[in-house]
């Protein structure tokens, strides 16, 4: 097999070496086609960061294995790291904490053992990056949650908690709040988990589960989340398990999935070969798992696992009365542990098994096709207007457009309902919305929306609108608080 491994910038090229050299001492049957890709190819002039040749060779194997990369600063371009994720569509991110001996924390000396994996959405969510600024004072982030991508993520984590046999599935939200972003994606996890009846599945707000995690995390075993909270949780979990060293990660696609450390380029110690590779390795682990390479993977995890049991550390963790290893004697040291087994929770050798990773070109997009519920109409729009003047003013101008078809139903402040209700302690900044109806039920139709825009934008500079969309008797928006 062969797969594609970029080394990196910073400690990169140190913590690779390392990783392989064990990879190699196991005798791992895999091939590397080095391709360019990091900080020094931006530097030559290519705007993504990786050549055109690393980008055919990533795409044709479908497997990268990278060290961490560095986004040049100042000059426009997008992190290398993300760019990656989100061309390949890899959209499950997978992160597995576990406790390791020898590597202190909290949890570890009070005898609680933790394996938790953290299953991420990885492309939607704020991360699309659409944000804008809709007066002067008023900025506006979109947040994408779809039924395809969470659907997408949600069975990764529910086929992959049944590969490893857990003992539960959760999903952290905030569908209290969000109750169309969130609650969609919790939707869908219910819909997955009918699929799945051995699976114990339930759901925890997001503030809740932090509080848990940090008070009894051993009763947690996958958890999945959307981005920027899976994005918040899982780094709270590295911290669980003594930090980002020992932080690995894997993002998953359908066709192509990258294997990397949590950790960045470590510049403050790069080129003395003395980082950790820790969580390189782990990641390794976590391909050659993916790969179905599961005995070569189990017994270089034994080994690990008993090396830091025996107390042997690079200088960021462990036993400071021990002298620390650098990055080779590391290493070394775990290819000396070969054949050798931890006195706790060993890992299963188990037998290698047919890979199971395809690599195709798609005529067509599976995720754009929509199995559409009932009737969908347009029940009203959201006109979102500039404005400094009070809401009973706003609300006179806007009775005079709203003509045959439209009711003027409310007006809002950053989501506060101020008319026709309101309290005069709500505070009020330039951006209102203006929420209109079809008067009676009457079907609408763009062009009556684009009536009353027109009309509208006589008296108010209109920064954006949404249409009010719903189906059969569900509605597709949010009231404002206090409607
Ligand atoms: P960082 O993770 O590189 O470093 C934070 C601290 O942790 C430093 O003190 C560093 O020495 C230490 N550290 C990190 N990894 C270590 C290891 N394996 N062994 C021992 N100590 C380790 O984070 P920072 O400084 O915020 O970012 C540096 C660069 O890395 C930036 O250019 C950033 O964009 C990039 N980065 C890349 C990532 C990736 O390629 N996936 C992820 C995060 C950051």
């Amino acid at each position: 097999m062969k797969i594609a491994v970029a080394k990196g910038d910073g400690i990169g090229p140190e913590i690779m070496d390392a990783v392989l050299s064990i990879f190699d001492a196991a005798k791992v049957p895999l091939e590397y086609d080095f391709v360019d890709m990091g900080k020094w190819v931006f530097d030559k002039g290519y705007n993504n960061g990786m050549t055109d040749e690393a980008k055919n060779t990533i795409e044709t194997t479908g497997i990268l294995f990278k060290g961490p990369m560095e986004t040049p600063k100042g000059k426009g371009v997008k992190s290398i790291n993300v760019t990656a994720r989100k061309t390949w569509n890899t959209y499950a991110n997978k992160r597995v904490f576990q406790t390791l001996h020898g590597v202190d924390t909290v949890f570890s000396k009070a005898g609680i053992p933790i394996d938790l994996t953290i299953v991420r959405e990885n492309i939607e969510d704020t991360y699309g990056g659409i944000e804008h600024m809709l007066t002067h004072d008023v900025a506006l982030s979109r947040r994408f949650i779809t039924r395809p991508g969470s659907m997408q993520v949600i069975r990764y984590a529910f086929e992959m908690a049944k590969k490893k046999q857990a003992r539960r599935i959760t999903c952290g939200h905030k569908a209290n709040i969000m109750k169309i972003t969130d609650g969609l994606f919790l939707e869908c996890f219910y819909e997955v988990a009918k699929e799945y009846p051995e699976l114990k599945a339930d759901d925890v707000i997001v503030d809740d589960l932090c509080m848990k995690l940090v008070t009894r995390p051993d009763t947690f075993d996958v958890v999945v989340l959307t981005n920027l909270q899976g994005d918040i949780v899982s780094d709270l979990c590295a911290g669980l398990v003594g930090g980002l060293g020992f932080a690995p990660s894997a993002n998953i696609g359908d066709h192509i999935c990258i294997f990397e450390a949590v950790h960045g380029t470590a510049p403050d110690i790069a080129g003395r070969n003395i980082a950790n590779p820790t969580a390189l390795l782990l990641s390794g682990l976590s391909m050659l798992q993916h790969l179905g390479l599961l005995e070569s993977a189990g017994m270089i995890e034994n080994a690990l696992l008993y090396t830091l049991e025996q107390g042997v550390h690079t200088g960021d963790f462990g036993d400071k009365s021990i002298p620390s290893a650098n990055t080779t004697e590391f290493a070394n040291a775990i290819i000396n542990n070969f054949g050798k087994k931890p006195s706790l929770s060993p890992k299963p050798e188990l037998e290698d098994v047919p890979s199971t990773c395809t690599v195709f070109n798609l005529d067509k997009n599976p995720m754009l096709e929509s199995i559409e519920e009932g009737n969908e109409t347009i029940a009203g729009v959201d006109m979102f207007i500039e404005s400094n003047l009070q809401p009973n003013e706003i609300a006179e101008k806007c009775l005079r457009h709203a003509g045959v078809k439209f009711k003027l139903v409310n007006i809002s402040n950053r989501g506060t309902q101020v008319w026709p209700t309101g309290s005069k302690f709500t505070n009020l900044v330039n951006q209102y919305n203006a929420r209109f109806e079809s008067i009676d039920n009457y079907p609408l139709n763009q062009q009556d929306v684009i009536g009353l825009y027109v009309s509208l934008s006589g008296d108010f500079k209109i920064s954006s609108l949404e249409l009010l969309h719903q189906w059969g008797e569900k509605k597709g928006y949010s009231l404002a608080q206090g409607q």
